[in-house]
């Protein structure tokens, strides 16, 4: 049984992802960062185990992984989920809400690669898959930060999956396109309905439609798949 980390695994796509990727049989681990209560709701109802460290910090993650290797074994599978959104257009964005969501979306993807490479270089196997999103493919106003972050993780994606590639490990991409959470409850209605009206689909994405693909590419079969990006976004954006 192959041991998978998810985090932000305890809501949105990263609770899907974590339910889909026990449903086809990991042991897996959900990471948050400070909702306790919705964590332990998470763990109560899917008894998956979760763990509470921010992925900003890079020596929380390593206590982090520490901790779930413990309980579960090495992780094999990582899922790279947390994310957050500070939106402003960027003549109004302060430094702060820039740093933020450069320091969880892409230095925690680094954090928490940089807590697993060497368990899966030693033990020659791998899977990591990245949460990217349509907009760091297509831009997106008021998003300057994130979808540079997102933007980012397709060449950090690409770069590591360089460096795994002989040693079995493989690191792709998933790029949702709006997808029911509460990252796009928080949008206001008036720009939701503009941008629902600009999605070929009609709808928003259902986190588990995303889940699916993430399991694909964790799985065994998929080594030969790296440095891909997996578009899932009703044909909003077409890469
Ligand atoms: N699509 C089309 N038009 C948009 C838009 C969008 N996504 N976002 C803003 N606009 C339009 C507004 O309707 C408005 O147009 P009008 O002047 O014609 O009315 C104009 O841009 C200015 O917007 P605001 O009046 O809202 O200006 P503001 O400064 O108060 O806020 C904003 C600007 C921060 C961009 C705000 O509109 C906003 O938060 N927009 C949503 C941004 C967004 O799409 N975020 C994605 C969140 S979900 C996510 O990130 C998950 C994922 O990966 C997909």
């Amino acid at each position: 049984m192959r041991v998978a980390l998810v985090t932000g695994g305890t809501s949105g796509i990263g609770a899907a992802t974590a339910e889909a990727l026990q449903a086809a049989g990991y042991r897996v681990a959900a990471s948050f960062a400070s909702r306790t209560e919705a964590a332990q709701a998470f763990h109560a109802r899917t008894g998956i185990p979760v763990f509470g460290w921010n992925v900003a910090d890079f020596a929380a993650c390593e206590t982090g992984v520490a901790r779930v290797e413990e309980a579960l074994g090495p992780v094999e599978v990582l899922v790279n989920n947390a994310g957050i959104t500070r939106d402003g257009m960027l003549h109004k964005m302060s430094a702060e809400q820039w740093r933020e969501v450069i320091d969880v979306n892409l230095g925690g993807c680094f954090n928490m690669c940089r807590a697993v490479i060497a368990g899966m270089r030693e033990r020659r196997f791998g899977r990591i898959v990245n949460m990217g999103s349509v907009n760091g493919q297509s831009g997106q106003m008021g998003q300057t930060n994130y979808a540079a972050t997102k933007a980012g993780l397709i060449g950090f994606t690409k770069s590591l999956a360089l460096e795994g590639a002989a040693r079995a490990i493989t690191v792709n991409l998933v790029a949702p396109g709006y997808t029911d959470t509460a990252m796009v409850e928080a949008v206001a209605p008036e720009v939701m309905a503009r941008i629902l009206s600009d999605i070929p689909a009609g709808r928003l994405a259902t986190p588990a439609e995303i889940a699916r693909a993430v399991v694909f590419l964790a799985a065994d079969e998929s080594g030969f798949i790296n440095g891909a990006t997996l578009s899932i976004n009703g044909g909003k954006y077409m890469a």
